[in-house]
């Protein structure tokens, strides 16, 4: 039998879906972050799930992000936007403030730190960043 994925071991959907509301809200109200993403606010719920569903796949739960959006690429799907230094620490502190107000175990949690670091600083796509 397969270990468990951190998928199941955090509680499944659920758990991504807190994760991804408050990181969102909080990406809402940031001054450096907010002027990247959506301001319609259906556009921005839209944003919101595919992150939610793209961490799902991630870290073991369905694969539905590459049914309806097709292969990650991430850095791809990143490239319209300016992402430095700035951008990055930005989104890696609501990303962290996330994940300690969640409920998951320490094992997990400094699973997801490592990985939302790494991931971010490899979006970095801005000179002199
Ligand atoms: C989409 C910004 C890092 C995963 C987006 C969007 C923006 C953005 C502006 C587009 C929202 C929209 O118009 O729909 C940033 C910034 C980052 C960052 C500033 C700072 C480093 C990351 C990281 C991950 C990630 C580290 C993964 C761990 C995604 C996903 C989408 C997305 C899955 C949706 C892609 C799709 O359209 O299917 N991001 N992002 N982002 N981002 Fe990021």
């Amino acid at each position: 039998v397969a270990p468990p994925t951190l998928y199941e071991r955090v509680g499944g959907d659920a758990f991504f879906e807190a994760l991804t509301r408050r990181f969102y809200a909080d990406v809402r109200r940031d001054p450096v972050l907010a002027p990247l993403y959506p301001a319609d606010e259906a556009d921005f719920e839209a944003a919101r799930f595919h992150l939610q569903q793209f961490l799902v796949q991630f870290w073991g739960g369905p694969a539905t992000y590459n049914e309806e959006r097709g292969h990650p690429r991430l850095r791809m799907r990143h490239a319209p936007f300016v992402i430095g230094r700035p951008e990055r620490d930005a989104w890696v502190r609501h990303m962290l403030d996330a994940v300690a107000a969640s409920g998951a175990g320490a094992m997990e949690r400094a699973q997801l730190v490592t990985y939302f670091e790494s991931a971010a600083t490899h979006m970095i796509n801005a000179a002199g960043a």
